[in-house]
């Protein structure tokens, strides 16, 4: 029996259908921000409500040291560069648990180094919302999430599991007559490790990668990861993306492009991931590939 609930259950097909309790952002990130020293204990559970929450598609997935190579190239080339100021932008960061571990990464290689990082992410806010009978989680532009309903929870407006034909079908009933609601908005979400928020070196924008020549700046370094890949992006969307950014590198800069590969082993429920790194250097006006 627990072998088939662990499956289950290790494999998304029925936590599907349980609320997954976001309150609880709340009351981990102000503990997180009282106590930084619990970060081992509290920043694994904190990912775990990321990994739940889905955007257009994209879930917010992320955890501590899981870009361990990405750092390292990001070091050495910083090593290598004559001058000891650096802009690094981070694409697509989540609530920027990684970009933490960047920083510290730099912070203990180059101390002499002065390093400041932009991170962005298309959305960095979510709030709930209180109905007489269901609640609902919305992003930033005010899109449903999830619905809460006493101790089950939907995904809204369609999950990203494959079984998911009653689940899909239930949210279009509801979508056709939650227009009739009336919610009153209890409580905002800021999406973001507390530790980078206190950190004074990393800038957090919510700003769409699409739209990055907006935020007005150069960077010697870009990285995406975890988010400019085929899995959430067409081909045309990918070369727009790049494009953009070799706009806003300095020349000689350095763009990282990771993939965490995830090797699932079913029965098991464990998951393994691999970091596929490709690296470019701007040359000419263009992305180079280097590795
Ligand atoms: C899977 S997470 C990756 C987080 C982190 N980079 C890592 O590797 O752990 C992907 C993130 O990309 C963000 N994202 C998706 N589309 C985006 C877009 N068009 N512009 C900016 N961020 C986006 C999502 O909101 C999500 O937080």
């Amino acid at each position: 029996m627990k072998i088939i609930t662990d499956f289950f259950w290790k494999n998304y097909y029925l936590s599907l259908f349980f609320h997954r309790n976001y309150e609880k952002i709340l009351s981990i990130q102000a503990e997180l921000d009282q106590n930084p020293e619990k970060r081992d204990e509290l920043i694994p559970e904190y990912n775990r409500i990321m990994r739940d929450i889905c955007v257009d598609g994209v879930f917010k997935t992320t955890s501590q040291h899981r870009l361990v190579k990405t750092d390292e190239i990001i070091v050495d080339f910083l090593r290598s560069m004559k001058k000891r100021e650096c802009a690094i932008l981070d694409v697509g960061a989540s609530d920027g648990t990684t970009t933490l571990d960047l920083h510290e990464r730099i912070k203990a290689a180059l101390p002499g180094h002065n390093v400041a990082i932009t991170m962005i992410d298309r959305n960095v806010h979510m709030a709930r919302f209180e109905g007489r009978v269901v609640n609902e989680y919305r992003d930033s532009s005010g899109k449903p999430l999830m619905v809460q309903l006493g101790r089950l929870g939907f995904r809204y407006p369609r999950s990203e599991y494959r079984f998911d034909i009653l689940h899909n079908l239930l949210m279009k009933v509801y979508s056709e007559f939650r227009e009739k609601l009336e919610f009153r908005k209890s409580e905002e979400y800021m999406l973001i490790n507390p530790l980078v928020s206190r950190t004074e070196t990393i800038q957090v924008i919510e700003q769409d990668l699409f739209k990055v020549d907006q935020l007005g700046k150069k960077f010697d370094v870009i990285r995406a990861c975890n988010v400019l890949n085929d899995v959430y992006f067409s081909k045309e969307q990918i070369q727009t993306a790049e494009r953009l950014f070799c706009s806003i590198m300095n020349d000689g800069g350095l763009y990282v492009k990771t993939r965490n590969a995830m090797h699932k082993k079913l029965l098991e429920g464990t998951i393994l991931e691999e970091e596929l790194t490709q690296v470019f250097r701007k040359a000419n006006g263009e992305l180079q590939k280097v590795e």
